[in-house]
């Protein structure tokens, strides 16, 4: 199974993305974490992509679907992609649908997060992550089962992202309503789209993505 998460900055594409990976054991490809890795790692993408990043905007078409070529060629041809942050633009779209053809795989689902956006700005500047693994917490949403342990691996450093402020935020809902809500028709017209509930509790909407999926 291939799908498409799809929202706005702070939707829950991330959140619910996780989910689907431990229950499904589908595989999360968030071009998002894989920009954030190369800024860490200071490899040529990442010095590229990290003021693009930092201001809110959408790095290169050509950057972001090469990263995700590459994840797909590299992962077993049995295993469900979760597409996470991609695509964003129309021309992702099309190279997306050329990188799924080259692997033999069809694209199941792109599932729509519907969301308030004035909601989100409290819930990105409020969201941590495991310095460890990654798993994603919220100061008011989503806190560690024990305070300052990490649930999943038991890390106790946590983190924040450079970007999560609200005047980044605030552009990159503005790239989000320019340039990615327009390709939805796209996969509206292979009826393949379902909406979610993404203002319900995470586990709602985690039950909604299941009545889909299964
Ligand atoms: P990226 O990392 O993809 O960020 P984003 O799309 O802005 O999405 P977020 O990760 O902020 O939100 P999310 O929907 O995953 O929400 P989450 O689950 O964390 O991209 C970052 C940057 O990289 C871009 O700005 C761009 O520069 C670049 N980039 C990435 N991909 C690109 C591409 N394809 N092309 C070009 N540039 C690209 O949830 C947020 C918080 O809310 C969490 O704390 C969570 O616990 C909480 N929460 C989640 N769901 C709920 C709920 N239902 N109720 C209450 N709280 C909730």
């Amino acid at each position: 199974m291939n799908i498409i998460l799809l929202g706005p900055p702070g939707a829950g594409k991330g959140t619910q993305a996780q989910r689907l990976v431990d229950r499904y054991g589908m595989r999360q490809l968030s071009t998002g974490d894989m920009l954030r890795a190369a800024v860490k790692a200071q490899t040529p993408v990442g010095v590229q992509a990290k003021s693009v990043m930092d201001a809110g905007g959408l790095v290169s078409d050509e950057i972001v679907s090469a990263l995700i070529g590459d994840e797909l060629a590299a992962m077993g041809d049995d295993v469900g992609a979760i597409f996470d942050g991609y695509p964003r633009t129309e021309a992702q779209a099309h190279s997306l649908d050329a990188i799924l053809k080259e692997h033999g795989r069809t694209l199941d689902h792109v599932i729509e997060l519907d969301v308030d956006e004035d909601a989100l700005v409290e819930r990105i500047t409020g969201r941590f992550t495991c310095a460890s693994c990654g798993k994603g917490y919220h100061d008011t949403f989503e806190q560690p089962r024990q305070v300052g342990v990490c649930d999943r691996c038991g890390g106790t450093e946590f983190k924040r992202r450079p970007d999560d402020n609200e005047q980044t935020v605030r552009t990159r809902m503005a790239e989000y309503r320019a340039k990615t809500a327009p390709i939805l028709p796209v996969y509206e017209a292979r009826d393949i789209v379902s909406r979610v509930d993404g203002m319900a509790d995470i586990d709602e909407v985690t039950a909604a993505i299941g009545r889909i999926l299964d």
